[in-house]
């Protein structure tokens, strides 16, 4: 089988590719802006990458997806704080580069594994989130940090559309998915980086860890070894299993408030090796408005329904919140010490 990645050195396409280069005989075509994540993929002989923007070269892009036989757009900017600030680059790369795409798709007969996201709930008030059952719930248009939601959401909906046209297709859900290399120190640095990458970032750089709005709100934290074991039941699709379908991947028994999610990250840096003895940075308590701006509206509990992943694709997530964690600490530490070291 011949894979397109688009937005190949992301958090889910490095991790990704890494995963089935390891596991199976496919053929990737990868493009993104760089490949420092990519590590020892980057040479792999059935890995053919390039470096480029999809707003740019769109020729590559028609012609790989002449080629493969399913494509993946990953690319898209996915952090809250820049939703609020830059509405309309999140409207222009997340929605229209992407429709580009879609389209092509459709147009020569290929199939789509699209990133739909956790965030298409919004504020919906069910326990769990449901597929096909839940509504979707986006507060007023002030709130701009509705407008990365709702791209999807219109994605969703123009792809089951085309479904109905032919476009073979399957939409997935990721829900806080956690892991090395998730976001870098770079963005963690402006205060832009997701919630767990921000956090380490706080504590390496020896800043108060700020909690939101009082750090009650709650997350399901997804491990991205088994986030993408699903993604990979997607795409090796047995029997047809996964097309036409919507699957939320998420891990409802990592379900943890923020403050929760401080205080353990709180503890595990410093029982690590390399902080016994030194004094770890305080949590302290932020307002949204200052953190983010008026722009920004948050979601008290988002849990996943993964009743569809289990019994279509027979999936579930293993890695305990704890195991994730320090997974994801030790790995963001060694980077930082590495960084550290070359300088
Ligand atoms: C995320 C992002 O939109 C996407 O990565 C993705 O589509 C989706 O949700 C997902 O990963 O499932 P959110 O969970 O709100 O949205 O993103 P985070 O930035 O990780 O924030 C989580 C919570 O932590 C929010 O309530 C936020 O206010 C809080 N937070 C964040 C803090 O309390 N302090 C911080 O320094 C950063």
């Amino acid at each position: 089988m011949k894979v397109l990645i688009l937005g190949v050195n992301g958090f889910i396409g490095h991790h990704l590719t890494a995963r089935i280069l390891k596991e199976t005989d496919w053929e990737i075509y990868g493009m993104d802006l760089s490949a420092e994540r990519l590590g020892k993929s980057a040479n792999h002989p059935r890995f053919e990458f390039v470096e480029g923007d999809i707003s740019i070269n769109k020729e590559w892009i028609e012609y790989h997806i002449k080629k493969a036989d399913v494509v993946l757009p990953l690319v898209a900017i996915a952090t809250p704080k820049v939703y609020a600030e830059r509405p309309l680059s999140v409207f222009e790369l997340d929605f229209e580069e992407n429709l580009r795409i879609v389209r092509q798709v459709h147009r020569y007969g290929k199939r789509i594994v699209f990133p739909s996201t956790s965030e298409v709930y919004g504020m919906c008030a069910d326990k769990e989130f449901d597929e096909e059952n839940s509504p979707l719930v986006l507060g007023p248009i002030a709130k701009e940090r509705w407008i990365y939601s709702c791209c999807k959401q219109m994605l969703d909906r123009v792809i089951w559309a085309y479904g109905r046209q032919g476009l073979a297709f399957t939409l997935f859900r990721p829900f806080n998915w956690i892991g090395p290399r998730l976001d870098s120190i770079e963005t963690a640095k402006e205060g832009s980086s997701r919630v767990v990458t921000q956090f380490i970032a706080d504590l390496v750089l020896g800043k108060p860890i700020q909690v939101v709005d009082g750090g009650e709100q709650r997350r399901c934290f997804t491990y991205v070894d088994d986030g993408i074991a699903g993604l990979m039941k997607i795409l090796a699709n047995r029997n047809g299993c996964a097309n036409g379908g919507i699957f939320n991947i998420g891990n409802p028994a990592n379900d943890h408030s923020i403050r929760e999610l401080a205080e353990m990250l709180r503890e595990l840096y410093g029982k690590h090796p390399r902080n016994r003895g030194k004094k770890i940075p305080p949590i302290v308590e932020v307002d949204s408005k200052q953190f983010y701006g008026e722009g920004y509206q948050d979601i008290q509990t988002r849990t996943p329904s993964i009743r569809r992943a289990k019994e279509i694709l027979g999936w579930e997530p293993k890695v305990p919140m704890k195991t994730a964690l320090k997974k994801t600490l030790d790995a963001f530490l060694a980077e930082a010490d590495a960084s550290r070291a070359g300088r």
